[in-house]
């Protein structure tokens, strides 16, 4: 490549390319990656962006986001839930079933994202349920699901994955078609004899009604029953439960809620630091953090999840808080004080999420998709929940001064946020479908 005319440049630019970091120049041409090199042999471009020594990330895959929309609008929606991705520096998401309608037919999966291309400003891929039976995956599969998600607390979907039997034979047969099988990993029995014990107010009832046991108990169910099969974990809150996860060769990923804040917050935020796990004790949160640092996890995700105000300042507040708009900033934060190496924070939330869940993104490489993030390491922001493009305009780390910051965000080669305002049009973001075997990536 390199002849020709490119649609865009970015000039003057740092670029995590290959591992390291070089200074030059990426064009950009029919949405994808032309040229990454020296500005002197860059081919000409019809429209320039002068990155003023910005730093090029690939564009970042959150596989933990609650969209909403359709019965939930009020909440979230399509838009506004891209809108806070893109401003947050992230260029795809992975969206959840637990939806009204729920998704758990390759039928609903389709509806949903047909009614999404329209409106999304990020990529999106799109989780299910477990089919009402096993026949369902097949049709799963071929609407593009990037995996099943299975809430083991509170069993959404008709199949009875309650039955051990059954669940292994469920996500063999997921497996078989590609499919990850990603857990909530919390022991409903567990939760049903604390919640008889638990008192307090809302806010702490639910968090003692959700202890650390709950989670060990259910990952090492899931360990003697699945061990060796394609698993991810979501939100790990316990240095246990991440042991265990591991051990059986599982994917584990990990909060930036479950690695910044402890429980403390719960008594100082109340509703605001309420979510599914719920905040772990200081002891918890150093060794999960540790972790962080010297590579045991998989992915960090946001399990971005947005209620309404009135919902969670109300007498019966649902868990879940915001994400999509503080991941990146407290990651690069954390690069910014070299606590995490830059390649970390790339394997974290670029390639290592790509590689779980079989996406053509997550890289920045020639011929691939430019989705692109040009962050400011030495910029100091204090996170300002009101200026969230979320509906969900509050979030447990308000007020908190971070360095390092998303400036502009690149979307199958247009822009899609610069500084401080979402400039894309709707329907820039695609719904994407993993790459199995024989399949193309587009949907
Ligand atoms: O905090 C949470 N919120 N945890 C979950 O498991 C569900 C999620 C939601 O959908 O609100
Ligand atoms: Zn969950
Ligand atoms: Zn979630």
């Amino acid at each position: 490549m390199g002849q020709g005319r490119a649609d865009l440049a970015i000039k003057n630019v740092f670029v995590f390319y290959g591992g390291s970091v070089l200074k030059g120049c990426i064009c950009i041409s029919d949405g994808l990656i032309a040229y990454v090199g020296k500005e002197a042999n860059a081919p000409k471009a019809d429209a320039v962006i002068r990155a003023k020594g910005l730093l090029a990330l690939p564009g970042p895959i959150d596989v933990h986001v609650h969209l909403r929309d359709e019965g939930q609008a009020y909440k979230e929606d399509f838009f506004t839930g891209t809108s806070s991705a893109v401003a947050g520096g992230i260029t795809t998401v992975l969206d959840m079933p637990n939806t009204v309608p729920p998704v758990d037919s390759g039928r609903r999966l389709l509806e949903r994202a047909r009614k999404a291309r329209k409106a999304i400003v990020a990529n999106v891929g799109f989780y299910s349920l477990f089919p009402p039976d096993l026949e369902g995956l097949v049709e799963l599969a071929r609407a593009g699901a990037v995996g099943i998600k299975v809430y083991f607390h509170q069993p959404k979907t008709k199949l009875n994955i309650s039955d051990p039997e059954k669940l292994r034979e469920a996500v063999l047969a997921a497996n078989e078609l590609g499919l990850p099988v990603a857990f909530h990993a919390e022991d409903p029995l567990l939760i049903e004899a604390s919640s008889a014990r638990a008192e307090g107010g809302p806010v702490e009832a639910f968090v003692s009604s959700h202890p650390p046991e709950a989670e060990v108990s259910a990952v090492m169910t899931l360990s003697n029953l699945l061990r060796g099969l394609k698993v991810h974990i979501c939100h790990i809150s316990t240095p246990e439960g991440l042991r265990e996860a591991k051990k059986a060769g599982f994917t584990v990923e990990a909060t930036p809620h479950h690695l910044f804040l402890t429980s403390d917050a719960h008594a100082r935020l109340g509703p605001l630091a309420l979510m599914d796990p719920p905040l772990r004790p200081e002891g918890a949160v150093r060794d999960l953090r540790e972790a962080l640092y010297s590579g045991l996890l998989d992915v960090v995700a946001s399990d971005h999840a947005p209620h309404s105000l009135e919902e969670k300042m109300g007498p019966n507040p649902p868990p879940g808080i915001p994400g999509l708009e503080t991941m990146l900033p407290l990651l690069l934060n954390e690069v910014a004080e070299r606590r995490l190496p830059l390649a970390e924070l790339v394997r974290l939330l670029c390639a290592g999420p790509a590689d779980i869940f079989g996406l053509d993104r997550g890289r920045l490489e020639l011929g691939g998709p430019a989705d692109l993030v040009l962050v400011d390491l030495k910029a100091k922001t204090r996170i300002r929940a009101t200026d969230f493009k979320s509906k969900a305009k509050y979030s447990p780390f308000d007020g908190l001064e971070v360095r390092g910051l998303p400036v502009i965000t690149v979307v199958n080669g247009s822009l899609a946020f610069r500084e401080g305002e979402v400039v894309a049009e709707p329907g820039l973001g695609s719904v994407i479908r993993p790459l199995r075997a024989g399949g193309r990536a587009e949907a």
